[in-house]
Parts: structure tokens; C-alpha cells; sequence
């Protein structure tokens, strides 16, 4: 396809040449002084037009590529990149996106990070009709590229990658972005995008990458997303997407990603989600889900990441999690769960993090000493006012603040056999007792009373009640 449009190209006047290693090979006119308006407008140089007269060949600087056409024999510029490993000549403050890339349309790849950073420039929609070629388009971390992503970025069916990520976009995702079949990345990451998610997206079937967290997407989650049988990584986190979790998401073989936190998602988990055989981190923290933790999650033995705090969980923490032989950090803290902590939590051999704090967990939690010295203070079970332990955990060293644990009195030592199975609530109300006091005095059986069993919310007080 390439040659059947540089045959067109023939007859045009020539301008530049470069007698470099690869004989005499030329530049149309056009191009170079497209180039040299485009670097104009972006580089705080003025000369670097007359410092690169041939830039393709004798003249060269690192954020620019050419390839050359064999017939005729010609360059063209193919990559165009400014980031941090090009940082000379500097953007210029009122650098702009010329309409002069119009007069490249060999370019694969535009790449600009950290350009546009004091005055305002948006995409222009008629920026995007004369790309042939375009494969990778990332305008990333500038913060006065504004306005919005214009739906005509859809006739570069070219793209495979697209990352707009870290700017100051508004507005919707254009609908017609469904029309970049080609497309592998979508990065629409940190903007301030709003409205839904189109259906559309669903038309993107080589997607492998999808990115729209940090925006202000809202409504609910297109199920066509569960057509992108190729994706490996979804991250909508931070949006306000509402309503429950598509099934078809549950046909995503290849996902390893899912991040769905910091939304106002729904529950329940589908069920469809047993089959997301390849998934490694599932992040759904910061949802109102109100549901149960999904038993079938103990057959996705890939998940390393397991992370659903603050989601509203109810019920109990099943036991079939433990099956999760690769998971290395579970955080289920702040939800209402009860019942018991599971105890085979411990066997899993990679297991590294783990924070049921701020639940309403109760019984003996009989993890081995061995084991709560081995998480230190990356083991929180705080604020589960049924929570026991028989453990003399202040012997550990080691152990922090958040991995404090017990609140439940020794049998030997213990006055009031009931105070775990006693209302939580209740507990609440009483007052902690003065800082002063220090953990011997509550080898005093003597001392002993519910008070003590709060006090063992700050402090190192292990001596503490069996239920
Ligand atoms: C951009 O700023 C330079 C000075 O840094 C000035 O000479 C030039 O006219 C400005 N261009 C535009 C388009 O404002
Ligand atoms: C580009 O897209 C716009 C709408 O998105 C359309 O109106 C226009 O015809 C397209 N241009 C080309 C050259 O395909
Ligand atoms: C984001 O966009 C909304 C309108 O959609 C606007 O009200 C808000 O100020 C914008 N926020 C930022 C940080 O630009
Ligand atoms: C754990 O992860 C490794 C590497 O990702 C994988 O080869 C192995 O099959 C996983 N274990 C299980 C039980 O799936
Ligand atoms: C856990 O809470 C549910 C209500 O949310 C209740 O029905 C159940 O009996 C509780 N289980 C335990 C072990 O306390
Ligand atoms: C556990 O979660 C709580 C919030 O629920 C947080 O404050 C705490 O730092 C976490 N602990 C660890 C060890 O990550
Ligand atoms: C405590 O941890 C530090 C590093 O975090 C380590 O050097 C030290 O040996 C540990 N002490 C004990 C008693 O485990
Ligand atoms: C605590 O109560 C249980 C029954 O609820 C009883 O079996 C046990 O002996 C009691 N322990 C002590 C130390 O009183
Ligand atoms: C705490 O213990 C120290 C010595 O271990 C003792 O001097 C002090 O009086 C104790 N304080 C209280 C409030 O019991």
C-alpha cells in the first residue's frame, strides 16, 4: 500500500537532499516545510530549521524519524517525539499543534509529553483527515491541552494507540471512536471526561489495554465491553459509574487487570466472573456493592490482588479463599463482615498483606505466631470489636500499631468469660481509659474489665480474653 501512494509522488518538486550512507535519497518539498512549520510552532527554537537542514539524514535530532521509500527514492518523516528523554530545544510556553502535520502524512508517530503546559490548545477536528499511517498517537501530561477529543480522530483507522492520558480533556468519549478497529490502547486516563462510556467501545475488537480511570464517566458500564475478547487490562477507576457489573464482563478470558474501584457501582459480583481464568488483580475498592464475598472467587487461582475495601460486604469471609494459591495481598477492611476469620488464610504461601480491619469479625483468630510475625504490620485486624487472640503479641518486635490485634482476654486471666460474645455496640460507648495506663497493668486480672477490652485499640495489650 505504501508504494501505490509514493507513486503519486513522483513528478513533485524536489527540495532537500541527503547524500548520507544511503546515496542520493531526497525530501519532498512539502514535507520539510511541513516539518519545519510543525517544530516551529512547538520548539523554543527558532533556529531549528536552519540547525537541521537535512534532518532526515545529515542534520539529525533524536525526537525525529524518517524512513525511506525505495521507489522513488525518498524520505518522509515517520515519528515526530518530545518527552523526557527529548528535552532540547524545550517546548516553547505557547507551543501549539500545527495544522501544518497535515503535510506529513507519513507519520506513524506523534508523541508529545509535557508540551502544552501554559497556553491553551485544543484538537483541532481538522487535524486528523490526512494520516495514512498513523499507528501511535500519544499526547500524555499536558496540562493546557484542552476541549474535546474530536470524534474525526475516528477516520485514523490507522491507530493502534491512542493515549491522550494526563491532560485537560473534557466533554464525552466520541461514539465514533468505535470505528478505530485497529485500535490495541485506549488511554483516556486523568482527564475530565464526562458522560457515559459509549457502547460503541464495543466495536474495538483488538483492544488489549483500556484505560479511562481519573475522569468523571458516568452512568453504567457498557456490556458490549464484554465483546473485547483480546483485553487484558481494564482500569475505570475514579469515574462515577453507577448500576451493577455486566455479566459479559465474565467472558473477558484474557483479562489479568480489572480495576473498578472508587465508582458507585453495585453487587452483586456476577457469577460470570468464575470464568476470568487469567485475572491477577481484581480492584473493586470505594463501591457501595453491598453484597456477599462470591464464593466462586477461590477458583481464580491467578488472582495475586484481591482488594474490596470499603464496598459494603456483608456475610462472611469464605473459607474457599484460601484455595487462591497465588494471592499475595486481600484487603477486605472496612465492610461489615462477621463470622470468623478463616484460619487456612495462613497457608497460602505467598500470602504478604492482609487488612480485615473495621469489620464485625469475631471468634479466636488462630493464625500462628510465626505468621503474624512474618506480616508485621502489613497484617491489620483492627476494629473487629469480637476479635480475639490468645497471643502474647507484644514478645514481637517487630509488629506495628496496625497489626495489634487482640482485644480478648487470656482464659487463664480472664474475669468475664462473655466479654467477646458481648453487643460490639456496647463496647463502643465506653469511654477508653486515660493513655497513661500502660499494658502491665492489664496482667491484673484484677483491672480487667470491658474497658481494657477498647484500651487494647491503642495499645500493646495482649493479655487479653477468650471468648
Ligand atoms: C510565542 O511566544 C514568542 C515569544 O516567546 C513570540 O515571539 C511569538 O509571537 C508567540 N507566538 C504566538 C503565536 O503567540
Ligand atoms: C472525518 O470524520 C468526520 C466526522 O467524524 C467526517 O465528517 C469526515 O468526513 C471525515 N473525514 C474524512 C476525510 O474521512
Ligand atoms: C470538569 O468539567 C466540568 C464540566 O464537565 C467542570 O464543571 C469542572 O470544573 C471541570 N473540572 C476541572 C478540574 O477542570
Ligand atoms: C501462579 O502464578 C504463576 C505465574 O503467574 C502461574 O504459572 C501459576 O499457574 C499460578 N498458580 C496457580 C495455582 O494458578
Ligand atoms: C452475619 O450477618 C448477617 C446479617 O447481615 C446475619 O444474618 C448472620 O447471622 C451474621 N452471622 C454471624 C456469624 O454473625
Ligand atoms: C487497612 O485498612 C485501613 C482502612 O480501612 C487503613 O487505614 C489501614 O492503613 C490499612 N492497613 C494496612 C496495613 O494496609
Ligand atoms: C525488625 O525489622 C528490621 C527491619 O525492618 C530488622 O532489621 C530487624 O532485624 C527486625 N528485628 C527483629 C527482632 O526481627
Ligand atoms: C467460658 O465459657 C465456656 C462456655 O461458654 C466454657 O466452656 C469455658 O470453660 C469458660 N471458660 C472460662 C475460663 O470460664
Ligand atoms: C506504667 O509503668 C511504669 C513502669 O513500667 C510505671 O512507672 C508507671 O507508674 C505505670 N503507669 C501506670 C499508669 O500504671
Amino acid at each position: 500500500m505504501a508504494s501505490s501512494v509514493l507513486i503519486l509522488l513522483v513528478g513533485f518538486f524536489i527540495w532537500a537532499h541527503g547524500v548520507g550512507g544511503f546515496g542520493e535519497a531526497l525530501m519532498e518539498e512539502s514535507e520539510i516545510l511541513g516539518l519545519y512549520e510543525v517544530m516551529g510552532c512547538l520548539l523554543d527554537d527558532p533556529s531549528w530549521g536552519s540547525m537541521h537542514p537535512q534532518p532526515c539524514t545529515e542534520t539529525p535530532w533524536p525526537g525525529l524519524q524518517c524512513e525511506i521509500s525505495p521507489v522513488p527514492l525518498l524520505f518522509h518523516v515517520t515519528k515526530i517525539h518530545i518527552g523526557p528523554d527529548i528535552v532540547y530545544p524545550p517546548c516553547k510556553l505557547n507551543a501549539t499543534l500545527s495544522m501544518s502535520l497535515q503535510s506529513l502524512p507519513f507519520l506513524k508517530t506523534l508523541s508529545l509529553f509535557n508540551c502544552f503546559t501554559s497556553s491553551q490548545v485544543s484538537l483541532s477536528p481538522s487535524l486528523f483527515g490526512t494520516f495514512s499511517y498513523l499507528e501511535h498517537l500519544a499526547l500524555e501530561s499536558n496540562p493546557s491541552l484542552v476541549g474535546q477529543i474530536p470524534s474525526s480522530l475516528s477516520n485514523v483507522t490507522t491507530l493502534r494507540v491512542l493515549s491522550l492520558s494526563q491532560n485537560n480533556l473534557q466533554g464525552e468519549i466520541p461514539k465514533m471512536l468505535g470505528g478505530l478497529v485497529n485500535l490495541e490502547q485506549l488511554d483516556l486516563s486523568f482527564n475530565n471526561l464526562s458522560g457515559e462510556i459509549p457502547q460503541e467501545i464495543g466495536r474495538l475488537k483488538s483492544l488489549t489495554i483500556l484505560d479511562l480511570g481519573w475522569n468523571g464517566l458516568e452512568g453504567q458500564l457498557p456490556s458490549s465491553l464484554g465483546q473485547l475478547s483480546l483485553l487484558q487490562k481494564i482500569d475505570l477507576s475514579y469515574n462515577k459509574l453507577t448500576g451493577e457489573i455486566p455479566e459479559e464482563l465474565g467472558s473477558l478470558k484474557r483479562l489479568v487487570l480489572l480495576d473498578l474501584s472508587h465508582n458507585l457501582l453495585k453487587g452483586p459480583i456476577p457469577n460470570s466472573f468464575s470464568s476470568l481464568e487469567q485475572l491477577e488483580y481484581l480492584l473493586m475498592d470505594n463501591n457501595p456493592l453491598r453484597t456477599v464475598v462470591p464464593l466462586f472467587l477461590g477458583t481464580l487461582n491467578r488472582l495475586t490482588t484481591l482488594s474490596f475495601s470499603n464496598c459494603g460486604l456483608i456475610g462472611p469471609i469464605p473459607v474457599a479463599i484460601s484455595s487462591m494459591q497465588n494471592l499475595t495481598a486481600l484487603s477486605l477492611d472496612n465492610n461489615n463482615l462477621n463470622g470468623s476469620v478463616p484460619p487456612n488464610l495462613e497457608s497460602l504461601p505467598l500470602l504478604d498483606h492482609l487488612n480485615l480491619s473495621h469489620n464485625q469479625l469475631g471468634g479466636e483468630l488462630l493464625f500462628s505466631q510465626e505468621f503474624i510475625e512474618r506480616l508485621g504490620n502489613r497484617l491489620d485486624v483492627r476494629a473487629n470489636l469480637g476479635l480475639c487472640t490468645k497471643h502474647q503479641l507484644d514478645n514481637i518486635v517487630n509488629i506495628s500499631m496496625t497489626s495489634e490485634t487482640a482485644h480478648c482476654l487470656d482464659a487463664s486471666r480472664a474475669r468475664n468469660n462473655q466479654t467477646c460474645e458481648e453487643n460490639p455496640d456496647d463496647l463502643q460507648k465506653i469511654e477508653p481509659p486515660h493513655k497513661s495506663s500502660n499494658s502491665s497493668s492489664s496482667n491484673d486480672a484484677s483491672n480487667l474489665n470491658r474497658e481494657m477490652v477498647v484500651l487494647a485499640f491503642e495499645f500493646f495489650v495482649f493479655t487479653l480474653i477468650l471468648m
